[in-house]
C-alpha cells in the first residue's frame, strides 16, 4: 500500500518535472531564434522603419544592424523595451540605462510599439538576416521624386494671366497704330492741301470702321458669343469637381519625403483609417515623435520644421517643452509659443449631406488608398487626384478599379459601386446566402437574377441606395 503510494507520488513528480522542463524550455526559446523573417519584414516596415534602419546607420533612432551581438541584457528586457521603453528603463537594468543615457537626451524617448512577443521575434529574425537585396532600405529613395520636382510647383492661374497681358499689349498696339495711321493721313492731307480728317474720338472712328467691315465684325461677335456659352457651360458642369485641388498649407509638409524616401506607412500618420469613418490628420505630437530629433530637412532647412516647434511649444536648443503655464526653464521667449494646433486646410471635402466611411472601403472592401487618392508617395502637398491619373496607376498597383467619372462626384461613387465586385470566395457569409437564394423557390426574383452571373457588385448589395450615402 505504502509502496504503491510512493510509486504514484514518484510518477506524479516526474510528470511535473517534465512539464516544468517543457514549459521553461519554451520560455527559453530566445527572441533571436525561430522567427519568420518574411512576416518580420512587413512588421518592421509598418512599426519600426520610420525610425530605424536595418544597417548600422542612424535615422531617428540607432540602426538595428548588429543588435543581436550588441544586446547585452535579457530577451525579456528587449521585449519590454520595444513595448514600453520608459517602463523598461524604470527596472533599473544597466544596459537599458546605457541606451537611455546615450540617446534619449538628443533623440527623445522611443515610442512604445504595439507588437506582441512573437511579432518581435519575427522582426528580429528579419533584422538579423535581411534578404540579399538589402531589404527595404537599400532601394528606398531610388525612385522618389527629386528635389526639383518637389519644390517647383506650377501654378494653374498662369495661363489666364498671360492671356490678359497679351490682350492688353495688343490693345495698346492697336490704339497707338491707329493713332499713327491718323497722323500719317493728316500729314499727307496737309502736304497735298486737302482737308484734314475731322477731329473725331476713338469710339466714333471705331464705329465707322465697323460699319465698313460689317461681315468681319459680325463673325467676331458670333465667335465671342459662342466662346462665352462654351466656357460658361463647362464652368457650370465643373461645379463640385476639384481636379488637382491643392490648397496652401501652414507647413510645407512633403508626402514624398516621408512616404517614399523614409518609407513611413500611411497608417503611422492617418492612424484611424482602417477602423473609423475618418482617416484623420496627424497632430503635432505625432510629428514630434520624429522631429524632436530630425531638426533639419534637405530642402527647407529648419524653416518649416521650426513651425512644428512653434505650434507645440518646443525649444529645440534645450530640447524641452514649454509647459504652457508660463514657466519654461528654457531659453524660448514665452510669446513664441502660441499653443494653437497646426491648422491644416482640408483638401478633400464632401458636402455635409454625404456619408463616407474609410473603414468600409479600406478594411471591408479591401481597396487600396491609391484607388481614390492616387500615388500619394510622390506628392509634395496633399491634393485631389484626377481619375485619368489614377487610371494610369494600374500597372504599379494591380487591382485598382479604373473609372471614368471625375473623382469625388456622385457619379464616381456610383460608377465604382456598379463595377466593384464583392469577393464572395473569401467570405463564407456571402457564399452561404448566395447558395440559399439561388436554390430557394421563394427567393426574391430580382436577387436570383443578380446571382445568376455568379458575381455580386456593391450595387447589388445596396450600394446605389440613396440613404446609404445621404443623411
Ligand atoms: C518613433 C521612432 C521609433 C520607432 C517607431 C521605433 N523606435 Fe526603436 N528607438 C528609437 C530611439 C530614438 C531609440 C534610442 C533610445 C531612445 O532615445 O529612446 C530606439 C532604440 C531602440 C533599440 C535599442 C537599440 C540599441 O542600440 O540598443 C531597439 C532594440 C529598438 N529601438 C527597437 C525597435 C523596434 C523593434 C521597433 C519597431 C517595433 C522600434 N524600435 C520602433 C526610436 C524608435
Ligand atoms: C508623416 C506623416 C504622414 C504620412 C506617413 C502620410 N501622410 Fe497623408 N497627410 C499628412 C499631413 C500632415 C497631411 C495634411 C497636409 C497636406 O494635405 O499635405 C496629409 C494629407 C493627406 C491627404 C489629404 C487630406 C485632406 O485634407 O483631404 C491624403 C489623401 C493623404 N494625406 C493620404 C496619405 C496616404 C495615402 C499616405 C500613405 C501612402 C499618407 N497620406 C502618408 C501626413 C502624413
Ligand atoms: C516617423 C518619422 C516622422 C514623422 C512622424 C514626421 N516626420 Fe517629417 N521628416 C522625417 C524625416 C526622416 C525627414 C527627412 C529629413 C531630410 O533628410 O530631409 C523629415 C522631413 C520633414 C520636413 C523637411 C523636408 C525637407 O526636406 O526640407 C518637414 C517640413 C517635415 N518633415 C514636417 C513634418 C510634419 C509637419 C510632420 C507631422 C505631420 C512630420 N514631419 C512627421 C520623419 C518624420
Ligand atoms: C473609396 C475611395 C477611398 C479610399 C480607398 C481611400 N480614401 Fe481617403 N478619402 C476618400 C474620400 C471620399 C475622402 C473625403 C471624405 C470627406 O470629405 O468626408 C477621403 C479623405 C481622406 C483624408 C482626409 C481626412 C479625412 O479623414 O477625411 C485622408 C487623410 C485620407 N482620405 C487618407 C486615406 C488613406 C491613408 C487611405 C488608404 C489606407 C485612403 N484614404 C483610402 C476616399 C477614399
Ligand atoms: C474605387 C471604388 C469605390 C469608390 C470610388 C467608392 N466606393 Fe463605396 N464601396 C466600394 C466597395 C468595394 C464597397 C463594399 C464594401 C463591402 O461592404 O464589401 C463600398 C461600400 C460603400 C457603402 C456601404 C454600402 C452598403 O451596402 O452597405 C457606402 C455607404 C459607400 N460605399 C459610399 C461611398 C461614397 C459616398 C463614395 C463616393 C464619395 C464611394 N462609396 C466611392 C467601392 C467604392
Ligand atoms: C454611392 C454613394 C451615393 C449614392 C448611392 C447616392 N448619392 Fe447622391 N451624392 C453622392 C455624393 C458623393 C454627392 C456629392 C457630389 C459632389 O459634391 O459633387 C452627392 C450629391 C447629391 C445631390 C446634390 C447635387 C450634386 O450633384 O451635388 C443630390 C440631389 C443627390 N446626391 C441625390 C441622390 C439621390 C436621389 C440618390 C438615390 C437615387 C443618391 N443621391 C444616391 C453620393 C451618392
Amino acid at each position: 500500500m505504502n509502496n504503491r503510494l510512493k510509486r504514484l507520488k514518484h510518477i506524479a513528480q516526474s510528470i511535473c518535472v517534465i512539464l516544468v522542463f517543457q514549459v521553461s524550455g519554451l520560455a527559453a526559446q530566445g527572441i533571436w531564434e525561430g522567427g519568420d523573417p518574411t512576416n518580420g519584414q512587413s512588421l518592421f516596415n509598418a512599426n519600426c522603419a520610420a525610425c530605424h534602419k536595418i544597417t548600422d546607420e542612424l535615422l531617428v533612432g540607432p540602426g538595428l544592424g548588429g543588435i543581436k551581438d550588441r544586446w547585452k541584457t535579457t530577451d525579456e528586457m528587449l521585449v519590454a523595451w520595444v513595448q514600453n521603453p520608459q517602463e523598461a528603463a524604470e527596472s533599473g537594468d544597466k544596459y537599458i540605462k546605457g541606451i537611455v543615457e546615450r540617446y534619449v537626451g538628443s533623440y527623445g524617448w522611443m515610442t512604445g510599439q504595439a507588437v506582441s512577443k512573437d511579432e518581435i521575434r519575427d522582426i528580429f529574425a528579419y533584422v538579423s538576416t535581411p534578404p540579399a537585396d538589402g531589404g527595404n532600405t537599400a532601394s528606398a529613395s531610388a525612385n522618389c521624386p527629386t528635389v526639383d520636382d518637389i519644390v517647383v510647383e506650377e501654378s494653374d492661374s498662369g495661363n489666364a494671366i498671360w492671356f490678359l497681358v497679351l490682350f492688353i499689349l495688343f490693345l495698346i498696339i492697336a490704339i497707338s497704330a491707329s493713332g499713327v495711321k491718323r497722323s500719317l493721313t493728316d500729314v499727307l492731307a496737309e502736304r497735298e492741301g486737302g482737308d484734314m480728317l475731322p477731329d473725331t474720338g476713338y469710339f466714333q472712328r471705331f464705329r465707322s470702321w465697323a460699319w465698313n467691315n460689317m461681315v468681319f465684325v459680325t463673325l467676331i461677335a458670333i465667335f465671342c458669343l459662342m466662346y462665352g456659352v462654351v466656357v460658361g457651360y463647362s464652368a457650370l458642369m465643373d461645379i463640385g469637381i476639384y481636379k488637382n485641388y491643392k490648397p496652401e498649407q501652414p507647413i510645407q509638409f512633403i508626402h514624398s519625403v516621408h512616404v517614399c524616401e523614409n518609407e513611413i506607412d500611411c497608417k503611422y500618420c492617418h492612424n484611424s483609417v482602417y477602423d473609423s469613418k475618418h482617416a484623420g490628420i496627424p497632430s503635432a505630437n505625432v510629428c514630434m515623435n520624429c522631429h524632436k530629433a530630425v531638426k533639419k530637412g534637405k530642402r527647407t532647412g529648419t524653416a518649416e520644421i521650426e513651425k512644428i516647434y512653434a505650434a507645440i511649444g518646443f525649444d529645440s536648443k534645450s530640447g524641452t517643452y514649454i509647459d504652457g503655464e508660463g514657466n519654461t526653464g528654457n531659453s524660448l521667449p514665452q510669446d513664441s509659443y502660441n499653443g494653437d494646433p497646426i491648422k491644416w486646410n482640408k483638401v478633400h471635402n464632401l458636402p455635409d449631406h454625404v456619408f463616407f466611411s474609410h473603414q468600409q472601403h479600406v478594411t471591408v472592401g479591401g481597396l487600396q488608398c491609391q484607388n481614390c487618392h492616387g500615388d500619394v508617395s510622390t506628392y509634395s502637398v496633399g491634393r485631389i487626384a484626377s481619375v485619368e491619373e489614377i487610371n494610369t496607376l494600374v500597372d504599379a498597383f494591380p487591382g485598382i478599379i479604373q473609372l471614368s467619372k471625375p473623382t469625388l462626384t456622385m457619379g464616381w461613387c456610383i460608377e465604382c459601386h456598379n463595377t466593384a465586385e464583392i469577393d464572395l470566395a473569401s467570405n463564407g457569409y456571402y457564399e452561404e446566402m448566395h447558395e440559399r437564394f439561388k436554390n430557394s423557390e421563394r427567393g426574391n426574383e430580382e436577387l436570383r437574377n443578380y446571382l445568376e452571373d455568379d458575381k455580386i457588385t456593391v450595387r447589388e448589395l445596396g450600394g446605389w441606395e440613396c440613404s446609404k450615402c445621404h443623411y
